[in-house]
């Protein structure tokens, strides 16, 4: 390897490939003039771009409904509340997640029960049998950043215990298990197209199901307690009207969302590539480990996580890459619950009397608290995380992969 610096590849991933596809399909809104997905100038022909992209999402993840939405936390709150979650229950979910995947849960009414990954740095699936209660009624499953979590125990730990099972998949769109799409494994499954996702429209997010009654439900969650005769199209309306929200997407988002789906496994073939390429340079490191990926054809492939065998070496490691113009992070957005301030506050929601958590005679109970969480905290401040993306090149990767043997060299001693 040369002593010649490379220069940083751009960070990012579906933002990265916004082109003339995007473009054609907005204009296209624009110029029909009819922003609005339920109706525009022509009544004999509801607007078709958020209705095409819910058509072709099903499609391409494998399922029978899908929902589409503001964003992936309102995707979570309608997912939810659309399983009937509410006050006096439960839903396991890991202390390592996004903010939504807590306060979506806490804004039904129902209390978050923080659970460990693995060196998966997902769900460990042995921890719905160390947290379930009478009073669980779901478990949300985070697919954290791009790869499945391990759903086949799971689900079958799961349902064997009457738990429903929510897949967020808002880091993950087009991870494969087993051979299906992730967001087909469990009862719902939850997707977001903000800034930073495989696919993004800026805000947007999807509620998919193959539960007809979910579905149902859903539709008049996101939407003011209505349903529309788009949907009654889809499945006739039995459910009882209810409160909603408003949460509905608009066509001009929907036409981005619909052109960088399109473009989802395209990108997925690439950063598998360029996967490939690093870890077989970085293939018998003493040292560190890579993340365990339970299913290695379904993985997504946009970033890496090394495994430093001592947590001191983290800084070093991280300070060595970034010298040498390696994107690389010691943590990400996500961080462990318990260390949020939301979840840390005595005043955790907007009125006392919503907090699932206002029995408690002391705050942060046995649960929230960083000692409660042994195996997170270990692996949480022990990796090195190496983003990939569509605009990284083969030999981004490359130099990446001898960078990472260079540094391992100097810190792993
Ligand atoms: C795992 C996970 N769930 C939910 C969300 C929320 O999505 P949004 O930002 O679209 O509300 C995110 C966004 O980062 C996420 O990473």
């Amino acid at each position: 390897m040369s002593d010649s610096l490379r220069p940083r590849p751009v960070p990012g991933l579906g933002a990265n490939v916004i082109g003339a596809e995007e473009e054609a399909l907005v204009l296209d809104v624009l110029r029909r003039k009819e922003p609005f997905r339920y109706y525009g100038l022509n009544p004999a022909a509801p607007p078709p771009m958020v209705a095409q992209l819910e058509r072709e999402f099903r499609e391409y993840i494998g399922t029978d409904y899908a929902l589409a939405v503001s964003s992936g936390t309102a995707a979570l709150e309608v997912a939810l509340a659309a399983m009937g979650i509410g006050p006096g229950d439960e839903v396991i979910v890991t202390a390592w997640s996004w903010i939504s995947c807590f306060t979506a849960i806490v804004r039904t009414g129902a209390r978050p029960v923080l659970a460990e990954i693995d060196d998966s740095l997902n769900l460990d699936p042995a921890e719905i049998a160390r947290l379930a209660t009478p009073r669980t009624r779901a478990v949300l499953i985070v697919h954290y950043q791009g790869v499945a979590a391990d759903m086949e125990p799971i689900v079958l730990e799961a349902h064997r215990r009457g738990i429903f099972v929510l897949e967020d998949c808002a880091q993950s769109l087009g991870a494969r298990y087993r051979g299906r799409r992730i967001g087909t494994w469990g009862d719902v499954a939850t997707f977001s197209f903000q800034y930073n996702k495989v696919a993004t429209c800026g805000e947007g997010g999807m509620v998919t199901t193959r539960d007809r009654r979910i579905y149902q439900r859903a539709v008049r969650l996101s939407d003011l307690g209505n349903y529309r005769p788009y949907h009654a199209t889809i499945v006739p309306a039995q459910e009882p009207a209810m409160v909603g929200g408003q949460f509905r997407m608009s066509e001009l988002a929907g036409a981005v969302a619909l052109a960088q789906l399109r473009k989802v496994d395209g990108m997925m073939a690439h950063c598998r590539a360029l996967q490939a390429r690093v870890l077989t340079k970085i293939k018998g490191l003493t040292g560190l480990t890579t993340r365990r990926i339970v299913d290695p054809d379904g993985d997504f492939g946009f970033e890496i996580y090394l495994f430093l065998e001592r947590a001191e070496w983290t800084g070093p490691f991280h300070e060595r890459l970034t010298a040498l113009n390696v994107n690389c992070g010691a943590r990400t957005g996500t961080y462990p619950q318990y260390n949020r301030d939301y979840v840390k506050s005595p005043q955790m929601t907007h009125h006392p009397a919503l907090s699932p958590f206002r029995d408690e005679a002391v705050w942060p109970a046995p649960g929230y608290r960083a000692e409660d969480f042994p195996r997170t905290e270990d692996l949480t401040k022990r990796f090195i995380a190496l983003p990939l993306g569509p605009l990284y090149t083969a030999e981004d990767a490359d130099y990446i992969g001898d960078c990472v043997v260079r540094v391992q060299r100097e810190v792993c001693r």
